[in-house]
This record gives C-alpha cells, sequence and structure tokens, in this order.
C-alpha cells in the first residue's frame, strides 16, 4: 500500500523549492501527497492559557485543530519550508507556538517518521531556520529520519544541481525507514546549530554536549519522547500550578510597583 506523505509548507510561491521537493519525493515513492500551506490557514497566537495541558480544547477558533487532524491521518510527515531572515517563516513560527495543543495527539504522533527540508538562497544565509523547522517535528513527537537544507532560491533551481540527489537521498530515507545524519550535524537530533560552551559544542536542541568533530561527549535528552511528555504533563502543568497557589501574592507585588490600575 502507498505512503501518505503529509507536507507542511509555508510560502507564497505557488511553485516554491518547497512544494517542488515535497511533489518530487511523493512521485520518488510513488506515495499519496496532501500539501498544507500555513499561509492559507488562519493560525492566531497562543494564549498560554495552558487549558490544552489538562485536557480541555484550545478557546480560539482557528485551523489549527485541523491542521493536526491532517497530521494524525498521514504516516509520514514532510516539513519544507524556507528561511526567511536566518529563521522560519513567521507563519511556520506561528504553527509551532500553537503546539501545546497537539499533544492530545503526542501517543499516535511518535508513530509517524518525519523529514525535514530547509530551503536557502544563500550558502553563507542558512540560519537556523532547519533546527526551528525540527523543533516542530519534534514538538509534535514524529520521529525525524533526515534534515536537509537546500540551496535553492529560484523555483525549481534545485533540479538543476546536486540537490537534487539530497531529494533522492530524503526518498531513500523514507522508503527504508532509515536515518540519515548528514555533515556537521549533531549525531543525535541531527541539528546544524551550535552554541560553544568551554571550547566544546552544546546542541541548543537536544542539549548534547559534542567534540569539535561532532563525537558525543554526553547524550542530551531534550525533545526526546519521554522528555516532551515530561515537559508538558510534569514541567508546564506544574508551572501552572506554582501560578495558581501565588497569583495573589504577584498580584499584589505587582500593584505595588504600578498601582493598582496597571
Ligand atoms: C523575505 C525573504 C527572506 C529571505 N531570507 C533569506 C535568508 O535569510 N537566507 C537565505 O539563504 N535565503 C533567504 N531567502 C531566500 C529563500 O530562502 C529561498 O528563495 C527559498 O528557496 C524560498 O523557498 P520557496 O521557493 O519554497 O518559497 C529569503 C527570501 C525571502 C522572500
Amino acid at each position: 500500500m502507498s505512503k501518505k506523505l503529509l507536507s507542511i509548507v509555508s510560502t507564497e510561491r505557488k511553485k516554491g523549492n518547497s512544494v517542488l521537493a515535497s511533489k518530487y519525493i511523493a512521485k520518488a515513492l510513488n506515495a499519496e501527497l496532501e500539501i498544507i500551506n500555513l499561509v492559507k490557514k488562519d493560525i492566531r497566537p497562543c494564549k498560554a492559557c495552558y487549558r490544552c495541558l489538562y485536557g480541555e480544547d484550545c478557546k480560539i477558533d482557528d485551523d489549527v485543530e485541523e491542521i493536526l487532524r491532517k497530521i494524525d491521518e498521514c504516516d509520514v510527515l514532510l516539513i519544507s519550508s524556507p528561511v526567511y531572515w536566518l529563521d522560519a517563516t513567521g507563519n511556520l513560527k506561528a504553527f509551532i507556538d500553537r503546539c501545546f495543543m497537539s499533544m492530545k495527539y503526542f501517543e499516535r504522533f511518535k508513530n509517524k517518521k518525519g523529514v525535514v527540508l530547509t530551503f536557502h538562497g544563500f550558502e553563507d544565509m542558512k540560519g537556523w531556520a532547519s533546527a526551528t523547522h525540527l523543533v516542530l517535528a519534534k514538538v509534535l513527537g514524529v520521529d525525524v529520519l533526515a534534515n536537509i537544507e537546500i540551496k535553492s532560491a529560484l523555483p525549481a533551481e534545485m533540479f538543476m544541481t546536486e540537490s537534487i540527489k539530497k531529494l533522492d537521498l530524503v526518498a531513500e530515507a523514507i522508503k527504508e525507514e532509515k536515518r540519515v545524519v548528514m555533515d556537521g550535524q549533531c549525531p543525535v537530533c541531527l541539528n546544524t546549530v551550535f552554541r560553544v560552551i568551554d571550547g566544546k559544542l552544546d546542541c541548543p536542541v537536544c542539549g548534547s554536549l559534542l567534540d569539535t568533530e561532532l563525537n558525543i561527549l554526553k547524550r542530551g535528552e531534550r525533545f526526546t519522547p519521554e522528555w516532551v511528555v515530561k515537559h508538558f504533563s510534569v514541567e508546564l502543568i506544574g508551572l501552572k500550578e506554582k501560578y495558581k497557589e501565588i497569583k495573589d501574592e504577584l498580584k499584589r507585588q505587582t500593584e505595588m510597583i504600578f498601582g493598582e490600575s496597571d
């Protein structure tokens, strides 16, 4: 049976690289493809009320629940989106911010495979968009097989370059359900952007500590499925409970500084 691919893209270009790459991969796999373009969706900001963490429905009436239901129906999730000013596009970031409410789908999403594809126009301006895209995949809970960055400024430019091989690699990884670690990636979580701490590399996504050859000195656990469940159900709910306990005191302190009207 052919796999059902769902691609989340965020671009106004009808034939943008993110769209064309998704179609290429689906064609190579002879798979069904649905594309959700976040620029066409109504995605409003998270109210940070934490209600969804207690199992309540989100009070915001927009398209996020519909997108999560679509993810629930797919076998493989592609997150395929461009770099805008070194980071993910605004619409894609808006979607991640609403993913507290994806928690109720987590047990099912964690059985799905995912691939992250990030398109940039300039080799020296890739920035950290692929890390943001990777975080989206990990917050949702999908098992990321590959995190691929592709230089392709003009729509379809990648088909005229060596980059097309990266798309074949992705198709192969999905077909074989095989994890691919590219050069320069964190061997634990596939992230490409690091912080330097005392001459060692800290992976800001999974929290692993690596040497400059990217060997693991200490394996990080952040964004593993177990970590995500604990973060949502223990740490975040714990924060909310603490807030309920001390909110009168916080209000009193704030009023002492700003007066009652603020
Ligand atoms: C508003 C805007 C900002 C961009 N910022 C960057 C950037 O910071 N670094 C980069 O390499 N490319 C940047 N680009 C180029 C896009 O990442 C590149 O053209 C990409 O292939 C677009 O993907 P798409 O064809 O799927 O829309 C930018 C493009 C736009 C329109």
